[in-house]
């Protein structure tokens, strides 16, 4: 359990918070919990007012600007619009403020990268809300898969399913997906080199309720995330199929299972072993608030975040290749490796009967 009790560093930290919607008002409930908030800005009267509600002694303004350009605010969380996202944080890094912005980071990926070396040279937080990064269950698989339990990861799967919120202004590849990409990179530990994606619309024109996303990591591993708003039944699950075990975690039961199965090849022919699923414990704290304390956290020790700007680039790049690809009807898109990452592929060859398809 995180420590509730202010820590002394913890303590004089001021955080503003910008829009007060839909999720901007978690985010000011919980942090008003598990610390406290400043300031709060929404051009919204009426997400003014229930901010008001919330956090009865935050100064409630109506312009960003007042937030931003206050000398008391120490850190500035960002919960607005992502095409606001941007201007609002480099307004804010300027001013000198540590900044958290809600996923995804920017729009553009170029605008992104643009964040990370503002914030790099003016020395600032910039921390994204990759909030499934913070999941106490995904850092327990984290470990599990670490520590070898489950052998080699041959393929991780990702559901995040319901009838919710349909959006109009973005698909649920935007919306929902950033989530499973990071979920995929933390737990694969490694970067996606094709994605291959499809959808389809039904309900607005030129909006994909639903879309299917496949991706090939550089050490082979493959990842397949299934999201959208029209489906008869809340489903969030993730599925992760090692060589020696397999686990899989229900995040609406919160129930994480370590599923002691695999194949194994006998005489020649490959044989399911079955075996019992065992539950795995993990903390019962809400990611939010574990998301909330680490920024204040790097507030006051200007500490790098676990989800950085470079994290929110990574993610920018890999939605806009699965994009490209849904509007091509499904071509596969290879992403850029870095130079590094480079090196790490080619002296790792390709696992024997990988298929890969050229773009
Ligand atoms: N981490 C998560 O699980 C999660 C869930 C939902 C949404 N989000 C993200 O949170 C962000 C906000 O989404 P939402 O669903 O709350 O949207 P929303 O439209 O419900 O709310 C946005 C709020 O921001 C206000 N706003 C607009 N421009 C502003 C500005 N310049 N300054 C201050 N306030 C401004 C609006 O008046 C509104 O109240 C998005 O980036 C979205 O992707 C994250």
């Amino acid at each position: 359990m995180p420590d509730w009790n202010e820590s002394s560093q913890r303590m004089g930290v001021r955080i503003g918070v910008l829009g007060c919607g839909g999720w901007g008002k978690n985010i000011i409930r919980t942090l008003q919990r598990v610390h406290s908030v400043a300031a709060i800005a929404d051009p919204n009267a009426e997400a003014r007012a229930l901010a008001g509600e919330i956090a009865p002694d935050a100064t409630v303004y109506e312009d960003p600007n007042d937030v931003i350009n206050d000398p008391t605010i120490d850190g500035v969380m960002i919960a607005t619009p992502a095409e606001t996202h941007f201007e609002l944080a480099q307004k804010a890094i300027l001013a000198g403020k540590e900044v958290f912005v809600e996923k995804p980071l920017t729009i553009d990926p170029d605008e992104s990268q643009r964040l990370a070396d503002l914030a790099h040279a003016h020395e600032r937080v910039l921390m994204v809300g990759h909030l499934l990064e913070y999941h106490p269950a995904i850092l327990k698989l984290r470990e599990l898969i670490e520590s070898g339990e489950l052998g080699e990861i041959r393929y991780v799967i990702s559901n995040r399913l319901n009838l919710g919120k349909v959006r109009t202004h973005e698909n649920a590849l935007w919306s929902f997906a950033p989530h499973d990409i990071t979920v995929l990179l933390r737990l694969i530990g490694a970067d996606p080199i094709q994605v291959v994606c499809t959808g389809g619309g039904y309900i607005s024109p030129n909006v994909a309720d639903v879309t299917v996303t496949q991706l090939l990591f550089s050490n082979g591993t493959r990842g397949h995330i299934f999201v959208s708003w029209l489906h008869p039944f809340k489903e969030q699950k993730l599925v992760v199929v090692g060589s020696k075990k397999m686990a899989s975690f229900d995040d609406v039961a919160r129930e994480l299972v370590l599923h002691d199965q695999r194949v194994d090849w006998c005489d020649g022919s490959p044989i399911p072993v079955k075996g019992p699923g065992t539950p795995v414990e993990f903390d019962s704290t809400s990611p939010l608030d574990l998301e909330c304390l680490h920024f204040v956290d790097a507030v006051a020790n200007g500490s790098s975040p676990r989800t950085d700007g470079m994290d929110g680039v990574k993610v920018l790049n890999i939605l806009h290749a699965a994009q490209r690809s849904m509007m091509l009807n499904g071509s596969p898109m290879n992403l850029e490796l870095s130079k590094a990452q480079r090196s790490h592929r080619e002296g790792e060859p390709i696992r024997k009967g990988e298929l890969v398809h050229e773009a």
